[in-house]
């Protein structure tokens, strides 16, 4: 019997059994399912997994190759198979560290250089010796891009809100025009830096806005704004050139860096900007940091090894369909959209890396909120509803406004109640209840006891960390790509190519000449005939 099987059979035979219960037969629960590296404490002990299923996802690990596979990536194997590339997120890092050779050619040195054109502009429109064309500093900066190239620079610039000292980073990605129009409506385009991000240079969200900020830049600045205060990030440098954007400003980097795994590079040059060069250098650290912890510990105290056997546990086991991010800090509140992205860009497949259909459900799917607000949204169906969303709570132990201390005590106890109530959650038996909320006497505690119960025994994961730092975010960011990787690879998933976003690309394309009334609508499908007819009707 595969260890698939075992596993199945193994989660049914367990299935009637409380979370709550393995606490009371094993006082050393806690500490035998948790697992703490570089100041992280990674706790899975209120899961209903126990010793045995431990056991048997770890040999599946083993089985899956998952070590050695590690060590194909980070040396540079083409593991990407699709697309026959490296996957080399993990060099982008590690700067100085030991070489690693694509087509026998070191990929470090251009990694150094990279870095070092990246320091010299940050530094350059920090410091006021890179101006804008009308001799003034920048104060606020502008980052277009969509998908990889927007939600890394986006979430981590949020996340690390404290530590923007210079220029004011702002996000636009979405195609609709109102993205556009907010972001800059308090913006002076006389002051201000766009940075385009766009890795094949030819998405049409990205391209369509840049033209935008290009007029907008150049109706403020004259031609002369294009040239002074646009730069580029992309591997395709030559269409990036063709834009205007002046050769000496634009950063490219190599087809082995995924875009949802890009931000340790030039997509993370608007990040770089707005927090310093030394603080962006911390945030490679503790990605680094995480790296070698990754490779060096053993899989029964591995962070990202325990995190995504946790989720197969989850999702392929027990078919838990979704996986709820709850991080308890608002600076994360981009993380969930971040993470969709990062898990289900590369594990919403539905082949193996040989092409054949897969046997068992792939990738989850990924969604969250932070807390404590998702407290008030849709924890009511967490605690109570019939679907089961295992969670993973995000808590640091310090905030970063020590003066707002009761503040942070609030959330702490907000975030450890939460997971506590998912797994105890609270009988039948109406004396659970404070009676002063239960009108109407004992008669009416009885009849409302079956509506007041909180069945329990829900699945959550909690990872704590000091404080959300640019190294500690580093490390949490590795965390999950690397969790990616190993569900990846245990499901025997090339977690690294995007195919299916093709199509929707492709149909927009041929819908745009019948949407924008250049083109007759007749001949399309008709649901969609109907719907762009609708549009054309009511178009003002
Ligand atoms: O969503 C598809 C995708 O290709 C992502 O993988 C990528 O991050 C995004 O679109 C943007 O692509 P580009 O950086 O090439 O504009």
């Amino acid at each position: 019997m595969n260890f698939w099987d075992r596993l199945e059979n193994h989660f049914q035979a367990t299935s009637n059994r409380r979370i709550s219960s393995l606490f009371d037969n094993d006082p050393s629960r806690a500490d035998k399912l948790s697992a703490a590296a570089g100041g992280m404490l990674l706790d899975f002990s209120k899961t209903s997994i126990d010793d045995e299923s431990l056991k048997l996802l770890l040999e599946l690990c083993s089985e899956a190759g998952v070590a050695e596979r590690r060590l194909d990536m980070f040396e540079g194997e083409r593991i990407n198979v699709s697309e026959n590339r490296s996957v080399l997120h993990t060099a982008l890092r590690d700067p100085d560290g030991a070489p690693v050779l694509v087509d026998g050619a070191d990929v470090k040195p251009g990694i150094r250089r990279s870095l070092a054109k990246m320091q010299s502009f940050s530094d350059g429109v920090r410091n006021g010796a890179v101006l804008s064309a009308s001799g003034k500093r920048f104060t606020d900066m502008l980052n277009i891009g969509i998908g990889g190239s927007d939600l890394g620079p986006a979430m981590a610039s949020a996340a690390l809100a404290p530590y923007v000292d210079t220029l004011r980073p702002h996000f636009i990605s979405n195609v609709d025009g109102s993205h556009f129009r907010d972001a800059t409506s308090y913006l002076d385009p006389k002051t201000t830096l766009v940075v385009v991000v766009s890795k094949t240079f030819t998405t049409i969200e990205t391209i369509t806005n840049a033209r935008t900020a290009r007029d907008w830049i150049a109706g403020a600045c004259g031609p002369e704004g294009v040239r002074r205060q646009f730069a580029a990030v992309s591997s395709a440098t030559e269409k990036a050139g063709s834009f205007g954007i002046d050769m000496k400003r634009v950063f490219g980097f190599e087809d082995w860096v995924g875009g949802r795994y890009s931000v340790w590079g030039p997509v993370g040059l608007s990040l770089m900007i707005a927090i310093g060069p030394r603080k962006f250098l911390e945030f490679l650290a503790g990605a680094r940091e995480m790296d070698a912890h990754f490779l060096a510990a053993e899989p029964k105290a591995n962070l990202p090894v325990l995190l995504a056997l946790v989720g197969i546990w989850h999702n392929q086991v027990a078919g838990y369909e979704t996986t709820a991010i709850l991080p308890y800090d608002q600076r994360l509140r981009l993380l969930p959209a971040y993470l969709q992205q990062l898990m289900m860009e590369s594990n919403g497949k539905s082949v193996s890396r040989d092409g054949e259909p897969l046997t068992r459900p792939s990738g989850p799917i990924v969604w969250g909120e932070p807390g404590t607000n998702g407290q008030h949204a849709f924890h009511q169906l967490l605690l109570q509803g019939t679907r089961i969303a295992p969670c993973e709570f995000l808590l640091a132990a310090n905030s970063h406004e020590p003066e707002l201390q009761e503040h942070h005590d609030l959330l702490v106890a907000n975030c450890l109640a939460q997971s506590e109530a998912l797994m105890r959650g609270r009988g039948a038996d109406s004396r659970d209840f404070k009676t002063d909320s239960n009108p109407g006497g004992a008669g009416n505690r009885t009849r409302l006891a079956s509506h007041r119960e909180i069945k329990g025994s829900r699945p959550s994961v909690t990872l704590l960390y000091p404080k959300l730092t640019p190294f500690v975010l580093g490390q949490l960011i590795a965390l999950y790509e690397h969790r990616v990787f190993v569900e990846g690879t245990v499901l025997g998933i090339n977690s690294f190519d995007q195919w299916g976003v093709e199509a929707g690309k492709e149909i927009a394309r041929s819908l745009l000449p019948a949407v924008a009334g250049r083109a007759d609508a007749a001949g399309l499908a008709g649901s969609t005939r109907l719907l762009i007819d609708y549009i054309a009707m009511n178009r003002r």
